[in-house]
């Protein structure tokens, strides 16, 4: 399947196309159409109900622009960046190492250091894929993905839009430990727009500047909580560690249940558990789960938060794209913005027995502090506390050295009132792990649709067909009338409106031969098609809202329901219509166990 006939469909069918067209669009950005846009919304529905609601995870939801500290605390300011190599000649700006990805063997060449990577560009002679000119020699700049704003008029703050959602859950982390009663584990989800000034945009909704993450942060003791393995130990991953990358040109791969990657060690517990737990979900929206798998992170690829991940990654003609990342970013976010804030990030753990434990103490003479150190006293006593806490050989000696502000000072260690205690302790603090799954939602969706397209024929005529999920399809039924006359125009309207009021996405058509109109719905992922004809006609005698008395439903007629994949069709009984396809829906019963076929119309 060639990308450009999706992209294509795409905008006809009314999926996804370039915003801002009149305008000449700008590169990066998607506006999702009528059926795209619920599609899009079936698959965050998914996703709430496989990582929230069946995990027992809440969802909160942040604001996309926050200040300039988040992101100094968070890192992002320092070292979300990419390299950026720019034309000479035309000024174009490219990825560099997606240009080594694109022009020799190595892959993964983001987890070189932009030196390597210029001396791969020279290497390679590389050269602008915009107008040819030689790249050799320019140089390869670390460019800061974050698009940055100012908040308020006149003297404003800088703040920036969120590069992941994920912050947004980091910094209210005070806030919502309370809300978990301060117990470990809790987890919280968010689901959101994230912008990042990408140097090249590219595979339409694969790589843009503003996208869609789902994001789950589960606070962990790492000391004591364990993952519910055995809800997905027997989910079958497809992994491709870090070590089988490295060591041959052939890809291969380690298929492992979930159990055994973890009892082997080949997976992190956490990690492992929400990897099943992931396959689950992408196999539930309907990826393709032999053009799926689950690839660790080189260790130069890792982000600087992350202390493992691997990355669910989908296979669209030929190449494999990052679908989401499952990470352990241990207690890096949590720690850092415990350091940069006023707030605390830390959690009380209660013992389950209280503890008796030694503690080192000063209680600094401060009628000498005071004369001797005036306005600096208070820093060196909180110096001498610390260092108590951390090393009390030091108080040994007759004199303790402390260092404040780069500054050496010696006190007498008399003055100190250095002490050692016996204190009883019911808990500590503790600093959460974090584990989490990062989720790109139109990442998800492209591949749902690029996995669901196929071209067939049928009885002689070409047809595209979306095969969507009949869970996440934006239409779930097609309603038509064999023709708009002698009444069953009327009493399709009418079924639509009954099918709608049960909750089924359901479309009325009229337009066209029924064939045409089959095709249509095939090719925009309608999963199953109802007619309504003549022999409906004949079955419902007397039942038009015309003919019947008022308030009556109409009872009795049948109509032929075909199903998308098989072309298959067979004769149902309408008043069994709604509970029939309900059930289809929910995977409650297959077509195939419907009653015997009935002949294509
Ligand atoms: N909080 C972790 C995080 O943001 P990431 O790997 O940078 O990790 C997670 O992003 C997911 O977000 C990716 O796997 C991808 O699906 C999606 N994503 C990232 N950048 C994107 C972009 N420019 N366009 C579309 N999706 C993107």
């Amino acid at each position: 399947m060639s990308r450009s006939n999706l992209v294509e469909l795409a905008k006809r069918r009314g999926y996804f196309f370039q915003s801002a067209g009149a305008y000449g669009g700008v590169s990066g950005f998607y506006t999702y159409g009528p059926q795209g846009a619920t599609l899009k919304d079936n698959v965050e529905d998914a996703w709430r109900e496989r990582f929230g609601v069946q995990e027992g995870h809440r969802e909160i939801d942040a604001p996309t622009v926050m200040p300039e500290a988040v992101f100094e605390a968070s890192g992002h300011l320092d070292t979300f960046d990419d390299m950026l190599v720019a034309c000479p000649e035309c000024g174009a700006s490219h990825r560099a190492d997606h240009l080594i990805e694109d022009n020799t063997d190595i892959e993964e060449a983001e987890s070189f250091a932009p030196e390597e990577i210029a001396d791969l560009v020279a290497e390679h002679d590389i050269q602008c894929p915009n107008c040819g000119t030689e790249l050799a020699g320019e140089p390869v700049e670390e460019f800061n993905l974050m698009f940055e704003t100012n908040i308020g008029p006149g003297d404003a703050s800088t703040g920036y839009l969120r590069p992941e959602t994920a912050q947004g859950i980091f910094v209210e982390f005070p806030q919502l430990a309370e809300y978990a009663r301060n117990q470990l584990p809790f987890g919280i989800t968010q689901i959101g727009k994230a912008y990042r000034n990408e140097i090249s945009p590219r595979n339409s909704l694969v790589r843009t500047r503003e996208f869609t993450q789902a994001e789950l942060e589960h606070f962990v003791d790492p000391n004591e909580d364990e993952p519910l393995i055995e809800r997905v130990a027997d989910v079958e991953l497809t992994l491709y560690p870090a070590e089988k990358q490295a060591e041959s040109e052939e890809t291969e791969y380690v298929t492992r249940t979930v159990r055994e990657a973890v009892d082997e060690g080949l997976v992190h517990e956490w990690v492992a558990y929400y990897l099943g737990v992931g396959k689950q979900w992408y196999e539930s929206i309907g990826v393709d789960m032999d053009r799926f798998r689950f690839r660790q992170h080189l260790s130069g690829e890792l982000a600087h938060y992350a202390a493992d991940c691997w990355d669910a990654e989908g296979e669209i003609d030929g190449d494999w794209y990052e679908l989401a990342g499952f990470a352990y970013r241990s207690d890096y976010d949590l720690s850092k913005h415990d350091e940069y804030s006023d707030d605390d990030f830390t959690v009380f753990k209660q013992y389950d027995e209280s503890k008796v434990v030694e503690r080192a103490t000063v209680d600094p003479d401060m009628s000498y502090l005071g004369p001797e150190f005036g306005g600096g006293a208070a820093d060196v006593a909180a110096e001498l506390e610390l260092l108590a806490e951390r090393d009390r050989a030091a108080f040994e000696d007759e004199a303790v050295t402390v260092s404040v502000d780069g500054e050496e000072h010696e006190i007498p260690t008399e003055k100190t009132g250095f002490a050692v205690e016996e204190v009883k302790e019911t808990g500590e603090q503790i600093m959460p792990h974090v584990i989490e799954p990062s989720i790109g939602v139109d990442r998800a969706v492209y591949t749902v649709l690029v996995h669901a397209y196929s071209e067939d024929e049928v009885e002689g005529e070409q047809r595209t067909r979306l095969a969507l999920d009949p869970g996440v399809a934006p239409t779930f039924v097609g309603v038509f009338p064999l023709m708009d006359k002698d009444g069953m125009g009327e009493l399709a309207r009418e079924l639509t409106d009954e099918l709608r009021a049960e909750g089924l996405a359901a479309t009325y058509d009229d337009s066209g031969n029924i064939g045409r109109r089959y095709r249509r719905q095939d090719e925009v992922g309608t999963p199953f098609c109802v007619t309504v004809d003549y022999d409906s006609l004949e079955d419902s005698e007397g039942q038009r809202a015309s003919e019947r008395p008022s308030g009556d439903e109409p009872r009795g007629y049948t109509v032929t329901l075909r199903e998308r994949d098989s072309t298959e069709q067979v004769r149902v009984p309408v008043d069994d219509l709604p509970d029939l396809l309900a059930d289809l829906r929910e995977g409650e019963t297959t077509f195939s166990e419907l009653d015997a076929p009935a002949a294509e119309q």
